[in-house]
């Protein structure tokens, strides 16, 4: 496995791999890598010659009082792991090298971004798609894999090759989960044994929005509620949001069908604790996902 630094040797890469007809498949991350992204390398691939998996903690995406100083980076993990997930080339850019100055042109996710996430976090999908729109600049990339642990961000990628034509084509890939039904997360190494505990609230929510569902019922805000419900009555959980969207593009429904996401934000270890989300789809519940045993 390569690893590369500069934007422009990254390009340079890309565009010999290209020349000799070779298709490119991006994984961008944020490191402290998981199995949930080794999953999305997996599916990466299965789709591509060339696997570019991308670490970058991108400031443009953190909020004043949110943890870009704290967040987990450790590249010489991360490059173990990626090399034996099967990645062919690690690329991390410095941030003044992926910033040289401050951006004045940005992407703007439109109201479908000031939803959900997008209103817990002002700001955080225009650094998303403004950061993810320069690494498939840079990468060219036949294919670029996300995750539906994230499935606002996953819908607003989407939107975003679609509005401005890139010739990529966006996979979304199911989540991965631990034995408790928690989805991996970078934060999860935040959780100190109690809040690890209560988090185990969350996908049991999901799970009893699932079980709702499949017993018939249909009303978004019956499901949603009956959610809550379960998180709330776990001792240090804070809810921020439970909603029933459509998957595809996170656009909220009142009337739930097998293609709708259940999703959920919530807190553990007190109001000012860890900021966790996750989210099911009703028809195909947890089990759809992937599970670590062992
Ligand atoms: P990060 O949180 O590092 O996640 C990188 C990718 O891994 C995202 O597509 C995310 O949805 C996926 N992922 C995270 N947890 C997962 C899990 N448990 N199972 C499957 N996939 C999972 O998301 C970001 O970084 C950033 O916003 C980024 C897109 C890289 C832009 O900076």
């Amino acid at each position: 496995m390569d690893q590369l630094g500069a934007p422009e040797e990254m390009r340079a890469r890309s565009l010999d791999a290209r020349r000799a007809g070779r298709r490119i498949a991006l994984v961008p991350t944020m490191g402290a890598l998981h199995a949930g992204h080794l999953s999305l390398l997996r599916v990466a691939r299965a789709r591509a010659d060339v696997v570019v998996l991308s670490v970058f903690v991108n400031p443009l995406q953190f909020g004043p009082t949110e943890d870009f100083a704290r967040y987990p980076r450790d590249l010489e993990r991360d490059r173990r792991l990626a090399a034996s997930a099967g990645a062919d080339v690690l690329w991390a850019p410095a941030t003044d090298a992926m910033y040289p100055e401050p951006p004045r042109v940005t992407v703007q996710p439109g109201d479908a971004g000031a939803r959900l996430e997008g209103a817990a976090r002002p700001g955080h999908f225009a650094g998303v798609l403004t950061v993810v729109l320069k690494l498939l600049s840079v990468v060219g990339p036949d294919v670029a894999v996300f995750g539906r642990k994230d499935l606002q961000q996953a819908a607003l990628v989407r939107r975003m090759a679609r509005d401005f034509n890139l010739p990529v084509e966006i996979v979304v890939a199911p989540t991965v989960r631990d034995r408790d039904g928690l989805a991996l997360s970078s934060r999860n190494a935040y959780l100190a044994a109690e809040p690890r505990r209560q988090a185990g609230a969350i996908p049991r929510a999901l799970a009893r929005g699932v079980e709702l569902f499949g017993g018939g019922e249909r009303s978004a805000a019956a499901l949603a509620a009956a959610a809550r419900e379960v998180l709330e009555r776990e001792d240090g959980v804070t809810v921020d949001y439970v909603a029933c969207v459509r998957a595809e593009d996170a656009e909220p429904v009142a009337a739930a069908d097998a293609g709708t996401a259940m999703v959920a934000a919530a807190r553990v270890g007190g109001p000012a604790g860890t900021r966790l989300i996750d989210n099911v789809i009703l028809g195909e519940g947890l089990e759809g996902d992937e599970r670590i045993t062992g």
